[in-house]
C-alpha cells in the first residue's frame, strides 16, 4: 500500500494540473448512503420509481418525501477527511478541480472551490413548470409545504437534481470536459457506471493525463487508469496529502 500511495504523490508533486471526479463512496463516511452495494439506495428502493421525471409525473409526493427523507439524513452529516483533503487542494492551488457526481453539497461544506456538480444539488429546487425562475436554494429540513412549491408562480418545485433519461447541465459537462485537460486524473469512490461521469477518465486519458483510481473494490475503471489503489478515501487521501507535505 505504501508504495501506490508514494507513486501517486510522486505523481501528484509533479503535476500542475490535477482533477478529481467524486462519487458517493467519498461520502460514505460521513454516513451518506451510497447508491450500489452493500446498504445501497438501489439495493431497497428502485430508480424508477423515484429518480426519474416520469415518476414525478406520476406521484410527485412519494418523490419528494423520498428526498426529504435523504435530506433530513444529509443534514446529519459533517464532510470527512477526503472532502477536507480535497478542499485543501483546491484552495491551495487555482489548478486543482474537483467533479462530483454526489448531491450531498458535501464537497461545497468542506470549501471545494471551482466545483462542478454534474447531478446537481439536493439542497437547490426549480420549477417542475419551468415557469422562468431561476433555481434556488432551501435548506430547510423539512419545507414547509409538501410537496414543495415554486417561490415564482407557486406551481410544483423539484429537486435541482439530475435524474435518470436527463442530460446534464452543458456548462458543466464542458466545464468537466475541460478539466479533464489535466496532468493527473483521479477517479474516487464512483462506481463507475454512469455516464457521461465514468467515461471522463478515458477523456484524460486521452489527453494525456496520468490516471489513478481509489475505491474499496474493483471497478469498470480499475483496468483503464494508470493507478488503482484498494481502500477508503477517507484513510488514503490524507496519506497522500501527508505525503506531499513531506519532501517538496
Ligand atoms: P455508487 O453507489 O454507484 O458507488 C459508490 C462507490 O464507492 C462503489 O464503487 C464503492 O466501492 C465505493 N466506496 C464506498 N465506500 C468507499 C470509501 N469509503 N472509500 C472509497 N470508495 C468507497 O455511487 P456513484 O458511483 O456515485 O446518479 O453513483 C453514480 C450515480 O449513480 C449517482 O450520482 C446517482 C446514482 O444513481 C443519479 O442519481 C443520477
Amino acid at each position: 500500500m505504501f508504495h501506490v500511495i508514494e507513486r501517486l504523490a510522486e505523481e501528484l508533486r509533479r503535476a500542475r494540473r490535477v482533477t478529481v471526479l467524486t462519487g458517493a463512496g467519498v461520502s460514505a463516511a460521513s454516513g451518506v448512503p451510497t447508491f450500489r452495494g452493500a446498504g445501497g439506495l438501489w439495493g431497497s428502493f428502485r430508480a424508477e420509481d423515484l429518480a426519474t421525471p416520469e415518476a414525478f409525473a406520476r406521484d410527485p409526493r412519494l418523490v419528494w418525501e423520498w428526498y426529504e427523507w435523504r435530506r433530513a439524513k444529509i443534514a446529519s452529516c459533517e464532510p470527512n477527511a477526503a472532502h477536507e483533503v480535497l478542499a485543501r487542494w483546491t484552495i491551495e492551488s487555482p489548478h486543482h478541480t474537483v467533479i462530483t457526481q454526489n448531491v450531498d453539497d458535501l464537497h461545497v461544506r468542506a470549501g471545494t472551490q471551482r466545483l462542478v456538480r454534474l447531478h446537481g444539488s439536493i439542497w437547490e429546487l426549480t420549477c417542475w413548470n419551468d415557469c422562468g425562475a431561476p433555481r434556488w436554494r432551501d435548506e430547510r429540513v423539512p419545507l414547509p409545504a409538501q410537496p414543495a412549491t415554486c417561490t415564482s408562480c407557486g406551481g410544483l418545485a423539484r429537486p435541482a437534481v439530475v435524474w435518470f433519461g436527463e442530460s446534464l447541465s452543458s456548462d458543466d459537462v464542458n466545464a468537466a470536459l475541460a478539466a479533464c485537460s489535466c496532468d493527473v486524473f483521479m477517479t474516487i469512490g464512483t462506481s463507475a457506471l454512469v455516464y457521461p461521469a465514468a467515461g471522463l477518465v478515458q477523456h484524460a486519458t486521452a489527453k494525456g493525463a496520468f490516471t489513478a483510481e481509489i475505491n474499496l473494490e474493483v471497478t469498470p475503471a480499475s483496468s483503464a487508469v494508470d493507478l488503482a489503489i484498494q481502500g477508503n478515501a477517507e484513510l488514503i487521501l490524507p496519506e497522500i496529502a501527508a505525503h506531499l507535505l513531506k519532501r517538496v
